[in-house]
């Protein structure tokens, strides 16, 4: 309960509370706005924040060998990645492909949506049912979450987000993709990347982290750091997170603190970045 004399707390800190409880609204959880106003104060102010840990290199483990079959396609990928000059280029590359099966079962390509040349590229896990009618990554439940999240750090799929996934065709019934397809849409991804160079590289989600950082470990060994993400064919180390999946967060509301943390740490590596973000009202 708020404090009946309470003094009226700074307009910036009602603006990141209006945020913060928006956010966890959607994400499930009540909360009383006065705990909003509290948890937003709470907030580390940027002058008072630890100097930034520097961004720990992790650079991708080797592909695991491959069938013949499936390695043809991932050649083909490979070639027809490499061959796109920008991101609409390797959007046309990606839909005229049929190496991967699951484009046979699907309605739609759902390469991306937002803006090409942004600043901030988002990759999560692989279309469901909704962004398979559409043809966009992210516009059902877990995507409307996921635009709240990104909202209350003034990042927008309009304005300075790209969002793009490891797979481009809905898995039927949602299964998880198999190895043999994930292997087959990572040229396209590791193109996308290279040809993007963004300020900031958020992975969704345990599947996106470990399909491009070549790994197998939990979220949560890797969410809450600052990366380093590098490879031959990139013109430098790309500065790279991971944050909780939205999906993850409907299915448990309880992580949310995890989650606000992780809209934190992107918020002020952004800002360290200068990358420009909305003015939150
Ligand atoms: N989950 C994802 O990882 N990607 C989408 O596009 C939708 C849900």
């Amino acid at each position: 309960m708020a404090a009946m004399n309470a003094p009226e707390p700074p307009i910036q800190v009602q603006a990141a509370a209006r945020a913060l409880l928006a956010f966890w609204r959607a994400a499930g959880v009540d909360m009383d706005e006065a705990e909003a106003v509290y948890a937003a104060t709470a907030r580390p102010a940027p002058a008072r924040r630890p100097a930034a840990p520097a961004a720990t290199p992790i650079a991708p483990r080797p592909a695991p060998k491959v069938r013949a079959k499936a390695s043809s396609a991932v050649d083909n990928a490979g070639l027809l990645a490499k061959a796109a000059q920008s991101v609409a280029g390797l959007r046309a590359a990606v839909e005229g492909f049929d190496g991967c099966a699951l484009k046979a079962t699907a309605r739609n390509t759902v390469f991306s949506d937002g803006v090409d040349d942004a600043p901030v590229l988002i990759i999560g896990e692989a279309p469901g049912k909704d962004e398979d009618e559409q043809g966009r990554p992210f516009v059902g439940r877990s995507g409307q979450l996921l635009d709240r999240m990104l909202a209350t750090i003034g990042l927008s799929r309009q304005s300075n987000v790209l969002i793009s996934n490891t797979i481009y065709w809905r898995p039927p019934g949602n299964r998880d993709p198999t190895p043999g397809e994930i292997l087959t849409c990572l040229p396209f991804v590791e193109r996308l990347i290279e040809l993007k160079q963004p300020k900031l590289l958020i992975l969704a989600g345990k599947a996106a982290a470990n399909t491009v950082l070549k790994r197998d470990e939990a979220v949560t060994r890797l969410r809450g750091r600052r990366l380093s993400y590098n490879r031959e064919g990139l013109a430098a180390p790309i500065n790279t997170m991971v944050m909780l999946h939205p999906a993850y967060l409907l299915r448990r509301p309880q992580e949310k603190r995890l989650a606000w943390a992780d809209l934190l740490a992107a918020e002020s590596w952004l800002d360290e970045l200068g990358v420009a973000r909305i003015a939150q009202s």
